[in-house]
C-alpha cells in the first residue's frame, strides 16, 4: 500500500473555527454541518446541500425534469446562455479543437515540462502557465491582434491565477472587466461579419456555435468560461496532483491516471454545482420547491464515509479496482457533465506521467488547505524536479 501519511490533516477543520470565518469559508461551513451519514440537508444558509451520490444524480441527471435545465458553465451576468443546441455545439467544438491540439502537441510535453518546471517552480501558478503555454493557439489563433492577446493574457493574470482577484482593488477589477468585455465583443462582431470557416480557436468556437442571434457580450462570457476551464481548472487539477504526490512519498510510483483521479476525488476543482427545482417534489426525503437553491457538493460526496474507505487519505491505489458506481463526480453528471472531461484527463495523465516517471519530484508546501475562489485551487507550494540519475538509487 502507498503511504498516505498526513493526508487527514489536509481536511479543513471547521469545528475549530469561529462563526465569522465559517461565513467567509463556505467549504468549512458545509464541512461543519455534515455529520458523515446524511445524503442531504438544509444548510444554516437556507440552501439545500446534497452530498449523497443517488440524490446528486437525481438532481444533475434531471430525468424527471424536476429541475430547471442548466449548468453552471453557461451562466452569464444576464441569465443563462442558450439555446441548448448552441451550448451543445460549443461544448463539442471546443472539445474537438482541444483534442486536435493535444494530439498534435503530445510529443512537445516533455520539453515543456523541462522548460517550465525544471529545476524549481512556484505553484499553483506554474500549472496554469504551463497549460496556457501548451494550448496558446487554442485560446487565440496565431493571427490574433496584439491588443486582443494582451487582454486575454490580462484575464489569466488578473482573474484566473489563484488569488489573482485579491491582488487588485475592486475598482481596478471593474475597469479591467469592462475593457475585456469591450475588446472581446468587438472581436466577436468582427469575426461574425467576416464569416467563420472551421474554428481555429475558442473565440471562433463561440462565434460559430452561438449562431447569429447570440449577443456578443454573452458569447464573450462563454469564451471566458472556456478560458477559465482550460487554463484555470486544468492547471489547478495538475497542481493538486503534483502537491499530493510530492507530499506523500511512495505514491509517485502509482499509475498516473490513478493519481489524477485520486487528486480530483480529494480536491475536486469544481466543488459545488447549483440547481433550481422547477416544481415542488420530494428529494431524498426532503420537500423542495422552486424557491429553493440546491447545491450538489462534490467535495463532501467524494469524502463521504459511507461511500469511501479512508475518505480523507490520498490513496491512488484505490483506483486499481474502482468501485462499480463510485460517489465521484469531478466533471459533473448527466446531460450537462463536462464537455472537456476526456481531453482533460488525457492531458493531466500525460503530464503526471512525465513529472513522476522522468523526474524526481520534491515539494515544499507553504500550506495544505485549498485556496477557495471560483474553483478549489491548491495552496502555494514549491516543486523541485531533479534528474533521476543524480541521486543514489536513481534509475
Ligand atoms: C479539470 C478541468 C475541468 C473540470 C474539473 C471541469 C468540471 C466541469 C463540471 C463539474 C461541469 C458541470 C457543471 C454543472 O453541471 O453545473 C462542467 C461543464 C462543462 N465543461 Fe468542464 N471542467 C474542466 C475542464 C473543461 C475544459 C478543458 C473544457 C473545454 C472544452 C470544459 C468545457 C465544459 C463545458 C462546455 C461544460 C458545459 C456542459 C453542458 O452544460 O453541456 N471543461 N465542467
Amino acid at each position: 500500500m502507498e503511504s498516505s501519511t498526513g493526508a487527514a490533516a489536509e481536511r479543513p477543520a471547521p469545528g475549530r473555527r469561529g462563526a465569522a470565518s465559517l461565513r467567509r469559508d463556505p467549504l468549512a461551513l458545509l464541512g461543519a454541518e455534515f455529520d458523515g451519514t446524511r445524503d442531504m440537508w438544509r444548510s444554516a444558509s437556507g440552501r439545500l446541500c446534497v452530498v449523497g451520490p443517488e440524490a446528486a444524480r437525481a438532481v444533475l441527471g434531471n430525468r424527471r425534469g424536476m429541475f430547471v435545465e442548466t449548468s453552471d458553465f453557461f451562466h452569464t451576468r444576464t441569465g443563462v446562455f442558450g439555446p441548448r443546441a448552441a451550448q451543445i455545439d460549443i461544448g463539442r467544438a471546443a472539445r474537438a479543437l482541444l483534442r486536435r491540439r493535444l494530439d498534435a502537441g503530445r510529443a512537445e510535453l516533455p520539453g515543456l515540462v523541462r522548460d517550465r518546471l525544471v529545476p524549481v517552480s512556484d505553484w499553483p501558478d506554474a500549472g496554469n502557465l504551463l497549460v496556457r503555454a501548451h494550448v496558446a493557439d487554442v485560446l487565440l489563433g496565431p493571427d490574433a491582434s496584439v491588443p486582443l492577446r494582451q487582454v486575454v493574457d490580462g484575464v489569466v493574470d488578473r482573474a484566473v491565477l489563484a488569488g489573482a482577484r485579491d491582488r487588485h482593488a475592486a475598482a481596478s477589477r471593474l475597469v479591467f472587466r469592462r475593457k475585456v468585455m469591450r475588446v472581446l465583443a468587438a472581436e466577436i462582431r468582427a469575426r461574425r461579419a467576416a464569416g467563420a470557416d472551421e474554428p481555429r480557436d475558442l473565440l471562433d468556437v463561440v462565434v460559430s456555435g452561438g449562431g447569429p442571434a447570440a449577443r456578443p457580450g454573452d458569447l464573450a462570457e462563454v469564451y471566458l468560461s472556456l478560458l477559465f476551464a482550460t487554463v484555470g481548472s486544468v492547471g489547478f487539477a495538475l497542481g493538486w496532483a503534483v502537491h499530493l504526490v510530492g507530499t506523500h512519498p511512495g505514491t509517485e510510483a502509482a499509475e498516473p491516471e490513478w493519481i489524477v483521479r485520486e487528486a480530483l476525488r480529494l480536491w475536486p476543482v469544481a466543488w459545488l454545482f447549483t440547481r433550481k427545482p422547477s416544481g415542488a417534489h420530494d428529494l431524498a426525503g426532503v420537500a423542495v420547491g422552486p424557491r429553493d437553491d440546491v447545491d450538489v457538493c462534490s467535495y463532501l460526496m467524494h469524502r463521504h464515509p459511507l461511500h469511501w474507505d479512508r475518505p480523507d487519505e490520498f490513496v491512488p491505489r484505490r483506483w486499481a479496482a474502482p468501485p462499480h458506481d463510485p460517489a465521484f463526480i469531478p466533471f459533473g453528471y448527466g446531460p450537462h457533465s463536462c464537455a472537456g472531461a476526456t481531453v482533460t484527463m488525457a492531458l493531466l495523465t500525460d503530464l503526471v506521467h512525465i513529472i513522476t516517471r522522468e523526474w524526481r519530484l520534491t515539494v515544499t508546501a507553504a500550506g495544505s488547505g485549498p485556496h477557495l475562489g471560483p474553483a478549489l485551487a491548491p495552496p502555494r507550494f514549491t516543486a523541485r524536479l531533479s534528474d533521476r540519475t543524480d541521486s543514489p538509487g536513481g534509475r
